[in-house]
């Protein structure tokens, strides 16, 4: 574990890492980003020391299309040390969202370099939100959460991502399992309800109905049609 004040994006330091030639299990965490990225190219951003930030390394033997496999244990890993922290049900969300009674404590933002069908390396970086207060007036009270908001305890970051390790380093041993895929969908609250897709070639409504081994969401709409939905579309409740 290498551990920063302050860095750009910890994703982009693992990065720099990787292509050093770092091993499997390098992690980087800081307690502060100024230039955090979230999924669809949005900011992540937290207050300095109120959050863990950490990107994790990985160098599969994985096809390259199973990848998401790495993400399903970085959530799982990352829900069950944060529910034991606060005592509270943490659900997913498709793709890679973690919430606490519908706000979002935490996002994944998956990176890799493939070469043909192989990855060479991933990345996978977590934000959870730890200790911010999300009071209200804050911007985003009404749709973040975090363990401190959740618990009204405030908690030591280093305990909870030794906990988060020592989740990933049970779930990551079960990669090719199906074990990892049930209990991912056991704690998917997208499954079963009716949501709304923005994909780079339009919006799908319908039903979710299942997740892929390859983190695809299956959508039945009212026709009837089923739609296969890649994890980079953006997903809303209609
Ligand atoms: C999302 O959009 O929900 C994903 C957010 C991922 C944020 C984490 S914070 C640590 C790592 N470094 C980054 O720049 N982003 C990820």
């Amino acid at each position: 574990v290498r551990a920063f004040e302050s860095v750009g994006s910890t994703n982009d330091v693992l990065r720099q890492m990787a292509g050093d030639g770092a091993p499997a299990g390098t992690v980087v965490v800081a307690d502060e980003q100024t230039a955090g990225r979230g999924r669809m190219g949005r900011q992540w951003q937290a207050p300095p020391g109120s959050s863990l930030l950490f990107s994790v390394l990985f160098r599969p033997d994985l096809p390259a299309g199973d990848v998401y496999r790495l993400v399903m244990a970085c959530g799982l890993a990352t829900a069950e040390a944060a529910e034991a922290a606060a005592g509270r049900h943490v659900d997913v969300k498709w793709p890679n969202d973690l919430q606490i009674g519908g706000k979002k404590l935490a996002g994944i933002l998956p990176e890799s370099a493939i070469v043909g069908e192989r990855p060479l390396w991933v990345s996978a970086g977590v934000g959870l939100n730890v200790n911010q207060a999300f009071a209200a007036g804050d911007p985003l009270h009404e749709t973040a959460t975090s363990l401190r908001r959740a618990s009204g305890r405030t908690l030591d970051r280093a305990v909870l991502l030794a906990q988060v390790l020592a989740r990933l380093n049970v779930w990551t041993q079960q990669i090719g399992r199906e074990v990892l895929l049930d209990a991912w969908r056991g704690r998917c609250l997208t499954l079963g309800q009716r949501v709304r897709v923005e994909t780079p070639g339009g919006a799908v409504e319908g039903v979710a109905e299942d997740i892929t081994p390859q983190g695809a969401l299956w959508l039945r709409d009212e026709a009837g049609q089923r739609h296969r939905i890649a994890g980079e579309a953006s997903l809303r409740l209609p």
